[in-house]
Order: C-alpha cells, then sequence, then structure tokens
C-alpha cells in the first residue's frame, strides 16, 4: 500500500494518430481497455483520490470509467491544450496536500510493481519530484531525458522539439510523475506553449522545479516494455502482443501446457487449471473457465465459456456456452448462446447448436443445427438433423427425452416433443409428438418401378449394369 494523496490519468488527448472513431483509451488489449489496463495497475496502489481528466469523446470515456472504477472522479478539458493544461485543471480542484502520481492513460503495460517501487524510491528519498525513464531500443516519438548531477534531470525535451544530438538520448519520459503537490503548485501555472506544438506541455514544469531550486529525480525502470504508449495502431499492436506473452507466461507458470505462445491469445480474466493443454491458433476471452486436464484447439475460440474437466474442444468456435466434463467438441463445432453439454456428451463436425441443453452423455455427431432444444440423457441425434426452430415468425421449443434415437436426417419441426425411448426413421419430418416408446415416421412410403431404367435409359451405363445384375425391362 503506497501513501498516494491523489493521482491524476491523463486521458483528454485527441487520439489522432490512432485514426478511429474510438478514443484510444477505449481500444483494447487483453479484452481489457487501454485505460482499464492502467486503472487496474493504479487501483492496487490506493491512491485517496483518483482524478481522470476526460475531453475528446468524454460522455463514452466517462461511461466506461463509472463502470469500471466507480470511485474515480473526472475533470472535463474542453479545450486539449496540452498534459500540461490537463493536469492543471485536475490539480486545481484538489486542495490536500502529499504526494501526486501523474501519469498518462495510454500505456497500459504498467503494473502495480512497478508503480509501487516508483513510489518507494520517490519517498524514501524525500524527492520533490521524480519522473519514471525508461532506456527504449528506439526511442523515436517520447520525450527525452536531460541529465544533470547524480540522477537530477534538468529538463525533458519532446522528440519534435529536439535537435537531431538530443534525438540521439535513449533515455525516455515515460509519462510517469510523482511530485510533492506544493512543488508542482508553484510552477505548473506557469506553462508557456512556445514549442512545435503550441501546447502546454506538462514536461516543461521539471525545468521550471529546477529554477525553483528544487530537484527532479530520474528513477529508471528496469522493463522498458512496461512503459510502451499507444499512440497509433502499431504500437497498439505491440502491446497486445507483449501482454499476450506476460498472460501466457503466467498461465505456463501455473501448469497450463501452451504448445504455440505466439499464437494463443488470453484476455486478462480468463481462469484456466492445471494440465490444460492449448494447441496453436486458439483465442480465449471473455469470462471463460477451463477446467483441469481439458485439451483446447487447434484453432479454438472460446468466449466466455466454461468447459469441464477432461473436456476436448478442436477446431471449434464457442461462445457463452457451458460445456461438461469429459465432453468432446468438433472439429468443425460453432455453440453459441446458451449452449448447455452436459458431462460425457459430445457436439461433432459441423454441429451448430443454440440456446439449448444437450444432456449428459447424448451425442449430435454431424452435421446439425440444435436450436431452442431439450435433449434429455444417453440420446443420439443422427446425422444431418435439424431442429426446426422458427416458423418465420416466431422460435419454438423441442424436447427430447431420454434414450431417444432421432434417426438421420430427420426434422424436428417445433413446438414438439419426442418421448423417452422413443425412435424417429431416418428422413423423417415429425411436427406432431411421438409418446414415449413409439417410433415416429413421417415419410412417403417407397416405391420401386422395376426396369425403369432400361425403359428410360437404355443406353446408359447403368441401364448395362443393371442387365448384368440380371433386370429385365
Ligand atoms: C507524452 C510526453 C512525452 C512522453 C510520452 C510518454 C508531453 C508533452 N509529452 O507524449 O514526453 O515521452 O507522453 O508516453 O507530456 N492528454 C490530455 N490532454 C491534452 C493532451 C494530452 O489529457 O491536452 C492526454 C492524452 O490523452 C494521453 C496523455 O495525455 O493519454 C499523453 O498525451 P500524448 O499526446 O499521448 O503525449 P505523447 O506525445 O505520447
Ligand atoms: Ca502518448
Amino acid at each position: 500500500m503506497s501513501n498516494l494523496s491523489l493521482a491524476i490519468v491523463l486521458a483528454a488527448g485527441e487520439s489522432k494518430r490512432m485514426k478511429s472513431k474510438t478514443p484510444k483509451v477505449l481500444h483494447k488489449i487483453a479484452g481489457r481497455t487501454v485505460i482499464e489496463n492502467l486503472l487496474t495497475a493504479v487501483e492496487a496502489i490506493a491512491p485517496k483520490k483518483l482524478t481522470v481528466v476526460v475531453g475528446a469523446q468524454k460522455d463514452a470515456v466517462i461511461e466506461h470509467i463509472s463502470a469500471i472504477y466507480p470511485s474515480a472522479n473526472t475533470v472535463f478539458q474542453e479545450k486539449r491544450n496540452g498534459t500540461g493544461a490537463a493536469a492543471a485543471l485536475a490539480l486545481a480542484e484538489y486542495k490536500g496536500n502529499g504526494t501526486v502520481l501523474i501519469l498518462a492513460a495510454d500505456t497500459p503495460l504498467l503494473t502495480t510493481q512497478t508503480l509501487q517501487e516508483f513510489i518507494n524510491a520517490h519517498q524514501s528519498e524525500k524527492n520533490s519530484a521524480s519522473v519514471l525513464t525508461a532506456l527504449l531500443p528506439d526511442p523515436t516519438g517520447y520525450g527525452r531525458i536531460m541529465r544533470g548531477d547524480d540522477g537530477v534531470i534538468t529538463k525533458i525535451i519532446e522528440e519534435k522539439d529536439a535537435s537531431e544530438s538530443e534525438r540521439d538520448i535513449d533515455e525516455i519520459n515515460t509519462g510517469v510523475y510523482l511530485f510533492e503537490l506544493p512543488v508542482i503548485r508553484n510552477v505548473i501555472n506557469q506553462l508557456r506553449s512556445d514549442n512545435s506544438q503550441k501546447e502546454l506541455y506538462l514536461t516543461d514544469v521539471i525545468e521550471l522545479i529546477n529554477k525553483a531550486g528544487n530537484r527532479p529525480y530520474a528513477i529508471l525502470s528496469n522493463d522498458y516494455t512496461e512503459t510502451l504508449g499507444v499512440n497509433d495502431r502499431s504500437q497498439l499492436a505491440e502491446c497486445q502482443g507483449i501482454m499476450r506473452d506476460r498472460i501466457n507466461y503466467l498461465h505456463m507458470q501455473n501448469g497450463v501446457s501452451i504448445i504455440d505462445p505466439t499464437t494463443t491469445w488470453i484476455d486478462a480474466g480468463v481462469e484456466i487449471d492445471e494440465d490444460v493443454l492449448i494447441y496453436p491458433g486458439t483465442v480465449i476471452t471473455g469470462k471463460t473457465k477451463i477446467n483441469s486436464a481439458a485439451v483446447i484447439g487447434p484453432r479454438t475460440t472460446l468466449d466466455s465459456c466454461t468447459v469441464g474437466e477432461g473436456a476436448k474442444v478442436v477446431e471449434s468456435h464457442c461462445t457463452d456456452s457451458k460445456i461438461g466434463k469429459g465432453v468432446k467438441i468438433g472439429p468443425f463445432t460453432y455453440l453459441r448462446k446458451g449452449s448447455v453439454l452436459k458431462d460425457e456428451s459430445k457436439a461433432g463436425a459441423f454441429v451448430e447448436i443454440k440456446n439449448s441443453t444437450v444432456g449428459r452423455g447424448s451425442k449430435v455427431a454431424h452435421l446439425s443445427y440444435v436450436g431452442d432444444a431439450q435433449i434429455g440423457d444417453e440420446s443420439n441425434i443422427g446425422a444431418a438433423t435439424v431442429f426446426v426452430n422458427y416458423d418465420g415468425e416466431e422460435k419454438h421449443k423441442t424436447k427430447v427425452g431420454d434414450h431417444v434415437r432421432i434417426g438421420s436426417d430427420t426434422m424436428l419441426v417445433a413446438p414438439v416433443t419426442v418421448g423417452d425411448g422413443a425412435y424417429t426413421a431416418a428422413g423423417s419430418v415429425i411436427n406432431e409428438d411421438v409418446p414415449p416408446g413409439a417410433i415416429g415416421i413421417g415419410r412417403a412410403k417407397q416405391v420401386n418401378i422395376l426396369g425403369w431404367v432400361l425403359r428410360k435409359r437404355g443406353n446408359s451405363k447403368s441401364a448395362a449394369a443393371a442387365k448384368k445384375a440380371g433386370a429385365k425391362e
């Protein structure tokens, strides 16, 4: 726990470089927005007050913040005239003293641990101002750190205002700062916009603090990847990749086998037990929970699903579904919202299921659509069966009991019920209930017209084959 009076998150910018209708802080990384990733890290250090400065598309940003961090307070920056102006607004409405953490909303990879270490260093050294810095392999685009003696920063120079030799400096400003409140209050209103972007730069407080006789210190972070900013789509992709590696690493540490971590994308909120095996090309999102020894993939999507112990999901797309213990899904199965597959059941190749329950041990093995159905235990749904749930206007329900055998290519026209232990004949259109133990036959009786091929197709290979087999005209 830190001893922070205030945290200010700057999120008012226009996100021009993203070229998007969505503000950059609402773009997603590992299923969480950019700002949610940051606020999650900040929340754990428990600042007494947290203020987010909003501006561009403020309604969407405020709505999102109140959903993910209800105690946060927001301040509106009407004119987007720079990070310094944004910070000044939040400082103006806070009267207390102590330490303030200021950070940009677009650095989603920062961790609580790094923030905590930064705060510890600032407070134990009794600094008046500290800047978290990083050494980047490619510092392009970031503010550069001008150092004086003993770790003191004399100035931060923005890339756009830097000379060629200043651009060679590879220590950058991460945009994360700690200030003692009286120290920053003393200078924040002295910022000038005499720079290439005609903005009030928060970074200029460093020089002002020096002039006022205080010493701002650089504290170098030891993992530069945490401090990368999201300003355009390629940086967003880079951060997504780093977050993916972090999440996969943690799962692997916890006993999950991931065959190819570079093509396995798992959201931050996903839970996976020991001995789960994940094949390449798999995407696991939302509130998914996978129990031990399940096998997932290759090329499988699980969005907000639960997967039971030892279940197998191969080459399939599943959303908002419950997959029980030992269930087999796929290859090429589509489980839509509300599919419940009870223990030891199966949904095989080219099967689509929606808002339906498949009972314990029941099988929908091939080429079927199951919609709005309740299937009991130990039943078999023959290949190419369709649960005809839509009459063109409304959806209707189908009930299939326990130990039922639905013949291949049955059309179950809902609303309809097939009782326990009943059968349907292959190729039937079943639009009346089938009582328990009965067989429902809903198809024309077969007629064989003898000699037809010989009479109508006399010169064909079929006719020759038929003759050879003894057929007569
Ligand atoms: C900023 C720093 C730069 C640092 C980098 C780290 C300044 C002048 N530069 O540059 O030294 O290396 O962050 O990532 O601070 N914002 C507002 N109101 C505004 C303008 C911006 O709230 O008027 C917010 C943005 O939404 C963003 C943050 O401040 O979340 C930083 O702004 P951005 O334009 O991304 O600054 P950088 O150019 O990245
Ligand atoms: Ca930025």
